[in-house]
Parts: C-alpha cells; structure tokens; sequence
C-alpha cells in the first residue's frame, strides 16, 4: 500500500456549562461588550469553575464521547497525543492522567508543547505516526484551561481566552480522503511578545512571582497581531497554490479562533467566502489547542466526504502550522 494516509474519523469536543459573558467582564475590569465585540469578535466564552476538575477532565470528556460515536473501544486505541499549555501538573503529562482515566492501557502517550499551533503540531505527528504503519487508531486532543493563567484583572488578556478540549481519531486510508500536505514552523524570537513569565524552572514559582502576576499570560497584542495575520494567510495561500485549491474547490477553512479580524484577514487574502470558514470565536473565545478541533465538532453535520479543507494556526512560540486534508466521511 503506497498511499497510505491518515484521515480523521470521528471529533469529539467539550465545552464546561459555565458562561462569562462581555457583560460580567465589563463588571471586572474597564472594557465593553461593544470593545470586544468590535476588536476581538467574542461574546462570550466557557470557564472550567467545578473544584478538582482541570484540563484532563475537559480532555476526558472530548475522547469519551469521540469513542461512543465511533464505537471505538479505549483499548483499541494505541497512541495519545494531547496538546496542552495548560497541563493539569508539570508532571506526569496531562497525556498520562487521560490514558488512566479513560483506561486507554495500549495507547503509548504523551504532550505536546506548542501552544496555539498544538492541534496542527499534534495533527502532523499523529498522522505521520499512521503512515509509518504501526499505530492504526490515534487520538489527537487539544485541551487547554486558559482561565487558570489568565489574569482577570488584565483587560489586555482577560477578554481572550476560554477554556474547552477537542479530539480526533486518526486511521489509516487507502483512499484519496486524508491529510495530504503541511507546513509547519517557528520563530523563537517571537517569545518576547507573547510568553508566561513565572512557573517554570527557568522563574520556579515564588511569593515574588505571585506578587509579580507573572503566572499569567503576558502578551503585546499588536505585535503578535501583526504576525499572525501575515503568517497565517502565507502557509493557508501557499498550501492551497501548490495544491492547486482554487477558492472555489476550498469547502471550508479552519482558523485558529483569537481575533474575528484575524481570520476575516486570512479568508481575504485566500480570496474565500466567509461562508467558507469555521467560525465559533464569539461562543468560545480563544481555547488555545482547542479551538480547531472544537470548530471541526461544531461544523461536523456539515462536512461531506471529499471536502478540502484547510487548518490554520498561529501561537506563542512562535509556531504556526497549516493541514490540507480531505474529509473522510458523511456523519450519519
Ligand atoms: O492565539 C495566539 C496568538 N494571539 C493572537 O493572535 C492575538 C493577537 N492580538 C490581538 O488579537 C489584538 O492585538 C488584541 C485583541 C489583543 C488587542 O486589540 P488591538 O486592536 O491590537 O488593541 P491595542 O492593544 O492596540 O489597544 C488599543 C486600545 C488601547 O487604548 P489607547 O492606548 O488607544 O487609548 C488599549 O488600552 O484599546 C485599549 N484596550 C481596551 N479597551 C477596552 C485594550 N484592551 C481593552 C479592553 N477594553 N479589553
């Protein structure tokens, strides 16, 4: 079999019933529902509040319901990747408490470390790991709880982020459905703009560090902006030109959810509809790992097999990363 691809076979998602709307932000710190509606695109987003509970948890609950649709069985699983920036301990990896959970016990797991761009990081390693032939049944989540570095008395950041998990499971195909083509990157003098200060060996947690809010994420908003945009539309552009993917071929794109303008730049200069792209920042907010699979859940009535599609992200890193990929299935 020479032509062997990965394709994804079933989506799984979750989103915790809390709600913190523009309205209850605007009661936190000096900000409108009108500034981030205008600047950002979000209404609202979801925040993990129940005690003891943490991005595993989220995590668990996208793959339990990703096994159900797919009458998959957790031991038939075989390898695990969870894409996190948010994990529930620096160790173990947040990887390792799913598999438990879930009692995944052959799947063979770990994290990922990229942030925004860890679902397309995540994709092409658990798609590269089919084609070599020896995992046939991979589960790719991205998870992140964001309200836990989020700091809310920080109207730069506070508005942006939400908590939430998706997941995929990958096979092997032999038929012309699948991921076919990538680019991936990163620029490690982006750092600077968009990093957290304080929790890793580098700044171990300290009363100083608490009193600093250095736990947090720190990011210069119109900097990362600017890059994003460019970045972004670049590999989404080059990706559909050397693919031959006219606008008119592309059924849908999927962007990374941190700015409605942002993605409204990218479609533009893809020359697509709007109604050609995954949209569900104004629910969700920004879930870092999690928005593209989330999007690929709440879009999944509507795919068809065959559709081109198209992942596009950009994160702290920096990393970016773009999928081509063709849908494999009708959901039923
Ligand atoms: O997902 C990983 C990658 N991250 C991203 O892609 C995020 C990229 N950046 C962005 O999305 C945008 O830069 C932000 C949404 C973070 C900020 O939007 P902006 O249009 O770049 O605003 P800005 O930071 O340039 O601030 C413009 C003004 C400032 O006021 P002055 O100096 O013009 O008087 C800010 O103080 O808006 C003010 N501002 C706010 N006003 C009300 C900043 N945040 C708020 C707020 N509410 N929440």
């Amino acid at each position: 079999m020479t032509n062997l691809r990965a394709s994804i076979t079933g989506v799984g998602g979750y989103v915790p019933e809390d709600i913190l709307n523009n309205e209850e932000l605007s009661q936190m710190v000096d900000t409108s529902d009108e500034w981030i509606t205008q600047r950002v695109g979000i209404k609202e987003r979801r925040i993990l509040k129940e005690k003891g509970k943490a991005t595993s948890d989220m995590a668990v609950m996208a793959i339990q319901e990703l096994l159900d649709k797919t009458r998959t069985k957790p031991e038939e699983i075989d390898f695990l990747i969870c894409s996190t920036i948010t994990p529930d301990m620096a160790f173990p990896s947040t990887a390792n408490l799913i598999g438990e959970k879930l009692k995944l016990k052959n799947a063979f797991n770990f994290d990922l470390s990229a942030a925004c761009s860890g679902f397309i990081y995540g994709l092409e390693t658990a798609s590269r790991m089919i084609e070599s032939k020896a995992y046939k049944k991979v589960v790719v989540v991205g998870a992140d709880m964001m309200s836990s570095v989020t700091d809310y008395t920080d109207r730069s950041t506070c508005p942006l982020f939400g908590d939430g998990a998706g997941a995929v499971l990958l096979e092997p195909t032999s038929e012309d459905v699948g991921v076919i083509d990538r680019i991936l990157g990163y620029d490690g003098s982006g750092k600077e703009f968009l990093h957290m200060k304080a929790g890793g060996s580098l700044n171990p947690p300290s009363h100083q560090t608490v009193d600093n809010r250095e736990h947090f994420v720190y990011q210069e908003g119109k900097a990362v902006f600017k890059v994003a945009v460019s970045v972004m539309s670049d590999i989404a552009v080059n990706i559909m030109h050397r693919n031959n993917i006219s606008p008119e071929k592309l059924a849908w794109l999927v962007p990374h959810q941190a700015n409605m303008r942002i993605i409204e730049a990218v479609a533009r200069r893809m020359g697509i509809k709007r109604e050609q792209v995954m949209i569900n920042i104004q629910n969700y907010g920004n879930t870092t790992a999690a928005t593209i699979p989330l999007c690929l859940w709440n879009y999944e009535d509507q795919l068809k097999k065959g559709d081109n599609i198209i992942l596009t992200a950009f994160g702290a890193g920096y990393t970016w990363g773009s999928i081509y990929l063709k849908w494999a299935y009708n959901k039923k």
